[in-house]
């Protein structure tokens, strides 16, 4: 039995997320998104609240994914859920450095956790979630980009 966490801030969910989520549960048997709940992070969503746009966006559809969030270090949560795997997208090659990082920082906190990368989508390739908040807060067409429900909520917001 394979658990994966997939941690991020999903600030908010995006399609780009949503893709990476489905796309785990190929290699995966159970995944457990992590949604970082660390107070020195600014977010425009509460933690709660984008724990529950994910449940709403995925859960349902999804039993093997469940939605929790977490503060404190990503190898803690993956230790509290019994997970040995973390899963991370990445975009362009502007991600690696950052990514790289962060696999090896995980590495030397928990050995026996591996990161798994799995490659966006193309058409996620430019997608991230403050490209998304910028758009919305121009007023701009945000409705291929994140799940309806996500999109309602940006437009409340701004
Ligand atoms: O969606 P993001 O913001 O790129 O996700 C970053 C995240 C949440 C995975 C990263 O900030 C994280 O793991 N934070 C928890 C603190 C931690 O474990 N730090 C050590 C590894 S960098």
């Amino acid at each position: 039995m394979i658990r994966a966490i997939y941690p991020g801030s999903f600030d908010p969910v995006t399609n780009g997320h949503i893709d990476i989520a489905k796309r785990a549960l190929r290699i995966v048997d159970e995944l457990v998104i992590g949604v970082l709940n660390n107070s020195n992070k600014t977010a425009l969503f509460s933690a709660d609240e984008r724990v529950k746009m994910l449940q709403d966006t995925l859960g349902a559809e999804h039993p093997k994914i469940r939605v929790e969030s977490f503060s404190g270090l990503t190898v803690d949560f993956a230790k509290q859920v019994n997970a040995n795997i973390i899963i991370r997208g990445l975009r362009a090659v502007t991600d690696y450095e950052y990514e790289l990082q962060m696999a090896q920082i995980n590495y030397e906190l928990c050995p026996e956790l591996e990161t798994t990368f799995l490659m966006a989508n193309i058409k996620y390739a430019f997608l991230s979630s403050s490209m998304v908040k910028e758009i919305a807060s121009f007023g701009g067409d945000i409705s291929d980009f994140v799940p309806p429900l996500v999109a309602d909520q940006l437009r409340e917001m701004f």
